[in-house]
């Protein structure tokens, strides 16, 4: 037993050996000591530490690809999970989304304050401002400078908007804070992430965590993928709350995205002017059908035939927005960032899609009918007057 301990030992400092030389060959290197903390205690809290080990290793995944002793660590580290922990996973399930431990397992466990199964509201932000609200409204604001996106009792979004290189009046989210608020120590601390534009998004909070509560059931966590190139997410699940936070950056925009209970999306504070509740001020908002238009067909051309991360084309509003985009910046990297956007609104609320794929921008029938109806509506209301003026 002393014996097989002292092994288990050796293989640990090995282990965190290895990973320390070889995270610091690869960009995840500042992270390595959260990664590598790692004690010896009985067996179950063992497997805990090993479990967050490897979920902390697996968030360098894309970074650390082409790494051998990354990969090596990695499968060293699932083995001894394997055997040492299974019996424990099988009694306790030890999975991401397991309910199954009863509370008398427990101390304290943060209670779940909203029903998973309940109706949710769906909000997103991106692009030269693009929003769309908890209430259906879509619309393209101006919004320079600092707005709240959310704020409730348990956490806060802020989108900082600067304008875009080249363009006179593109301005795009540059800067995004979400801030989770403490509740209840069994829940979570305060907790701050920061992502910016000209910097790749952190793989974790200001504090370095990526979770809060028990590692069988957490009520905070936070993960991190690349998508391609060029773009990357975190996704902020809120458990306790039943919500989820995505931040995605293409290039050097921003988007965001947020899922969380209707009874926690109508708990809006009328005063700030939150944009995902009250929608962008009307002084703010553009009418996208004013845009000057500037080479139309080349811009639909691209934005038409352009294939997302999910192998979906563009449609409704998220068309649009991308040859709005494309027309008063010039820059490809927002037909990127319409499909980030459009993936998230595919997976948060894809029934609040008409898949409509012709763009306002193109030819336009009802818009001129309606036109042509108004105007024979006036002439209609004007005779009638007049000949009510002249009886
Ligand atoms: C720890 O786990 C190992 C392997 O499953 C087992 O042999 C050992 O008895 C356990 N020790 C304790 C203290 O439960
Ligand atoms: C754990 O629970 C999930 C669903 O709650 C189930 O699908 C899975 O088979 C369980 N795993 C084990 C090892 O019992
Ligand atoms: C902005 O304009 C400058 C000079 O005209 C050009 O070099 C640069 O590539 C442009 N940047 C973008 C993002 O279009
Ligand atoms: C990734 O970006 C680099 C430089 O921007 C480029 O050379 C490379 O081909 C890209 N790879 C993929 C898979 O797009
Ligand atoms: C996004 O950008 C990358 C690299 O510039 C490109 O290869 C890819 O096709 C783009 N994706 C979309 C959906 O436009
Ligand atoms: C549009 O497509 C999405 C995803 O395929 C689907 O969920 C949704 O029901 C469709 N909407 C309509 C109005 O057909």
């Amino acid at each position: 037993m002393v014996v097989a301990n002292r092994v288990h030992y050796v293989w640990i400092v090995w282990t965190v050996v290895i990973a320390a030389y070889s995270c610091i060959s690869v960009p995840c290197s500042m992270h390595q000591e959260k990664c590598s903390s790692y004690e010896i205690k009985d067996n179950e809290s063992q497997c805990k530490d090993l479990e967050l080990y490897i979920a902390c290793m697996e968030l360098f995944k894309g970074k650390c690809r082409g790494e051998i002793s990354y990969h090596s660590v990695m499968s060293a580290s699932k083995i001894e999970f394997k055997k040492r922990c299974d019996e424990n996973l099988l009694r306790n399930n030890i999975s991401e989304h397991s309910q199954s431990l009863t509370p008398s397992n427990r101390r304290s466990i943060c209670p779940s304050l909203f029903d998973d199964k309940k109706e949710h509201k769906f909000c997103g932000l991106f692009g030269d401002p693009h929003l769309r609200t908890f209430d259906g409204r879509y619309q393209t604001c101006r919004i320079h400078g600092a707005w709240p996106v959310i704020d409730n009792p348990f956490f806060g979004i802020m989108v900082t908007n600067d304008a875009v290189l080249n363009s006179t009046t593109a301005t795009a989210p540059t800067k995004l804070t979400v801030m989770l608020k403490a509740h209840k120590p069994e829940c979570t601390q305060q907790k701050l992430y920061e992502a910016q534009g000209d910097i790749p998004l952190p793989s974790t909070f200001e504090d370095s965590t990526t979770s809060s509560g028990p590692s069988s059931l957490r009520t905070v966590s936070l993960s991190w993928r690349s998508n391609d190139n060029i773009s990357e997410t975190v996704i902020i699940r809120l458990s306790y709350i039943s919500t989820i936070i995505s931040v995605t950056r293409v290039g050097k925009y921003l988007s965001i995205s947020a899922k969380l209970p209707d009874e926690l999306a109508q708990t809006f504070n009328q005063e700030k002017n939150e944009l995902c509740s009250s929608g962008c001020p009307a002084s703010e908002q553009i009418d996208i059908k004013q845009v000057t238009i500037s080479d139309l067909d080349r811009v639909l051309t691209l934005c038409h035939n352009s294939i997302g991360p999910t192998e979906h084309r563009l449609t409704d509003q998220y068309l649009d927005w991308c040859v709005f985009d494309m027309m008063t910046s010039h820059d490809e990297q927002f037909i990127n960032a319409s499909h980030a956007a459009y993936s998230d609104v595919l997976f948060f609320e894809p029934r609040s899609l008409f898949n409509r794929t012709v763009s306002i921008f193109e030819f336009n029938p009802a818009s001129t009918d309606s036109a042509c109806c108004t105007n024979r509506l006036n002439l209609f209301i004007i005779s009638i007057v007049t000949l009510y003026n002249f009886l």
